[in-house]
């Protein structure tokens, strides 16, 4: 088990397989991009599938997301994909992605085994949406989102981040698009996690803002008993439901006393927080042939230093070296 010194338990592995994307999102890089990692930098397909193995079959893991950056820019992910629904015991499987790329790849992934898609969508307007991501590319991502939904990778979660000035008058009009579309939207508060380190607490739209701005147009109520258990998302139902909205409030209402997550970094270093300061590297055990035992006890190890919290809330708060585009979110 991935156990921390709080007691808590990670049963959720995020694997990031590459830092690269085909979008510049202002929230998160700079327009010329960053220093991508080296191609032998990066775990092979093989040390990633025996990474995953190791962690469904010997420390607990239960659910692995995909991420990036942008996951389908990973030639192998399909191939990735397939070798972990091999697995015994077969994890749950999902991806995280601005999807792009998922009109030619939804049907394959599906196919290979994975189970659902969450994918960021921050506008309709795409003239917002080229401003925001610097690509003009939002026709593909909702053609992506569509080609998702056919091919079952349900239920659909649609992520999106609220800019001041640029977007955040659009979550009415956006959560009346998710749910005629049947997609589980859900707006995530900003974090000081961008490589241009530009985040700023004041500006940021937090989620009472979001919730007001709803309120304008649906009625929200609390869904069940208000526990949301692991989850980032705090969930309400819209106009009595089914239908939900979701608000992933990291920064005004954190969520870390329940967190059950351990990430694995494209080039194979453990993070035991998404704002962890500190990594253990796996990829020099994977790559001297250690035995699956030594790889897990170091990841175990890992998990011992895990904070209590991301620290947000302290005058002392450090942004992690690594941006967001190269931990995964
Ligand atoms: P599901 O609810 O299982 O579909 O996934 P998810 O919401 O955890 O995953 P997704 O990749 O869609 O992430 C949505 C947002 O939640 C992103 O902005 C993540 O950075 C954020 N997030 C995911 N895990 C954590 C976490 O452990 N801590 C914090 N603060 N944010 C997280
Ligand atoms: N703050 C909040 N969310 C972010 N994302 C990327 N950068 C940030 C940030 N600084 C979102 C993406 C994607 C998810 C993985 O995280 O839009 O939906
Ligand atoms: Fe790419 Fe995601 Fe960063 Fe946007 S937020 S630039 S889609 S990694």
């Amino acid at each position: 088990m991935l156990i921390d010194t709080y007691g808590r338990v990670a049963t959720d592995l995020r694997v990031s397989l590459t830092d690269r994307c085909n979008l510049r999102c202002t929230y998160c890089m700079p327009e010329e991009g960053l220093q991508w990692l080296g191609k032998s930098d990066l775990l092979t397909d093989d040390e990633i599938v025996r990474l995953i193995r190791l962690a469904v079959t010997g420390l607990g893991v239960e659910e692995v997301r995909f991420t990036g950056g942008e996951p389908l820019l990973r030639p192998g992910l399909v191939g990735i994909v397939e070798r972990v629904a091999a697995l015994e015991p077969r994890p749950r499987m999902s991806l995280t992605t601005n999807g792009i790329g998922l009109g030619r790849t939804a049907a394959a992934l599906k196919e290979a085994g994975l189970d659902r898609v969450n994918v960021s969508l921050d506008t309709l307007r795409p003239d917002v949406f080229k401003t925001l991501t610097r690509r003009d590319r939002h026709h593909d991502v909702l053609a992506g989102l569509e080609a998702a939904r056919a091919a079952g990778l349900t239920p659909v979660k649609v992520n999106a981040v609220l800019m001041p000035g640029l977007n955040d008058d659009e979550a009415p009009e956006l959560l009346a698009w998710a749910v005629e579309h049947d997609y589980e939207l859900r707006f995530i508060e900003q974090m000081p996690l961008d490589a241009q380190h530009g985040w700023k607490r004041d500006g940021m739209i937090t989620a009472g803002d979001i919730l007001a701005s709803l309120r304008t147009r649906f009625t929200l109520t609390p869904e069940g008993d208000g526990a949301r258990g692991s989850a980032p998302a705090e969930r309400w139902l819209v106009d009595g439901g089914p239908q939900r909205v979701g608000v992933i409030a990291s920064v005004t209402r954190p969520f870390c006393r329940a967190c059950d997550r351990t990430r694995l970094t494209a080039d194979g270093q453990v993070r035991n927080c998404l704002f962890a300061t500190e990594e253990t590297d796996l990829r020099t055990a994977l790559r001297s042939d250690a035995p699956d035992e030594e790889i897990a006890r170091i990841w175990k190890q890992a998990m011992w230093g895990k904070k209590a919290g991301s620290g947000l809330d302290d005058p002392s708060f450090l942004q992690p070296e690594r941006p967001m585009s190269a931990i995964g979110g």
